[in-house]
């Protein structure tokens, strides 16, 4: 096994595990020694019907390997379930990964509430939920690591997903609140955005395109942020087929108004949008130097 980054003795939970990402990310785990709790809810990619049959498989195909699984079959929504799976089967957690998704595309001119609640309530809220219920029981152990799971969509927008990207980058804030409130009991929250091929992606990417965009090459970042010698977090990763890179926020150096008044803004717009001098903020203290340095100048 040589130098190979294992999970031994560790518990890691997979949600919506059953197909696609989440489904390499659970044997990946498992191939490397944890015990894994392989949740999904089994439906459509709408997030309509149910089954046990895409958790078990997953279990089988594992088990067959040689390695240790359970299935559980709850929704996110319902996350102190899935973790009530893994506390009864393994009596720990350590690791979560919140991968579970489901898609309702629609132009926001046509977005029922019925289309942002099923988006909102399964991404958002449910990374919540299983994150919430596994929180107590990390730091007790004093050790955890959760990756939470954006989309490029979230971080830049994209048409026909409002409610998406309304919950991938609200994904992305609680990440980034949970790595701060983590930080003393070993805690590491990291979020991807990855591109890979699975029945989410098959109806807009061509097909040589899907073909070079094996999950295969997602789960290894997965893995590594999952590690207990990877001291990264509240970070943000884009990724796929084998190329990963972090994102940071970027602030332009600025404009301060001469007057407080639309006109003032209207004038000074062109250093308020000129990024020549770049900062990159990294927590709300950074708000205030330049806060501060305008409110001195107006004392002038
Ligand atoms: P997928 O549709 O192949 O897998 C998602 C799995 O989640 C399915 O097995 C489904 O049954 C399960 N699931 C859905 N709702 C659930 C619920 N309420 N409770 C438990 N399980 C539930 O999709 P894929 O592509 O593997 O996506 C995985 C994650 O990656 C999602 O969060 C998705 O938004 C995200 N993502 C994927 C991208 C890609 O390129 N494939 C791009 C950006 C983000």
């Amino acid at each position: 096994m040589g130098d190979q980054l294992r999970y031994d003795g560790k518990v890691a939970v997979v949600t919506g595990a059953g197909n696609g990402l989440g489904k390499v990310y659970a044997l990946m785990f498992a191939s490397r020694g944890a015990k894994v709790v392989v949740n999904d809810l089994g439906g459509s990619f709408k997030g309509e019907g149910a089954s046990k049959g895409a958790a078990d498989l997953v279990v089988d195909e594992i088990k067959k390997a040689g390695g240790v699984a359970v299935a559980n079959y709850d929704s996110v929504e319902n996350g102190d379930k899935i973790i009530e799976t893994a506390i009864k089967a393994f009596g720990r957690v350590d690791i979560v990964v919140n991968n579970a998704g489901i898609l309702r595309d629609v132009g926001f001119h046509n977005m029922t509430d019925k289309d942002w609640d099923l988006i909102i309530g399964v991404h958002l809220k449910g990374s919540y939920k299983v994150a919430r219920a596994a929180w107590n029981v990390m730091r007790d152990q004093g050790y955890g690591r959760i990756v939470n799971v954006a989309s490029a969509a979230g971080i830049y927008g994209n048409f026909g997903q409002a409610n998406y990207s309304a919950a991938k980058l609200g994904i992305f804030g609680l990440t980034q609140t949970l790595a701060r409130e983590g930080a003393k009991k070993n805690i590491k929250v990291n979020c991807i955005a990855p591109l890979a091929a699975s029945r989410m992606t098959e109806t807009v990417m061509p097909k040589e395109m899907l073909e070079s965009l094996k999950p295969e090459f997602v789960a290894p970042v997965v893995g590594y942020l999952c590690h207990e010698s990877c001291e990264e977090t509240g970070g943000l990763f884009e990724l796929g087929a084998g190329w990963v890179a972090k994102l940071r926020w970027a602030r332009a150096k600025g404009g301060v108004m001469k007057k407080a008044s639309v006109e003032g803004v209207r004038d000074a717009w062109n250093d308020v949008i000129n990024f020549d001098d770049e900062e990159h903020p990294s927590s709300t203290q950074d708000t205030f130097p330049p806060v501060m340095a305008a409110l001195e100048k107006a004392k002038l």
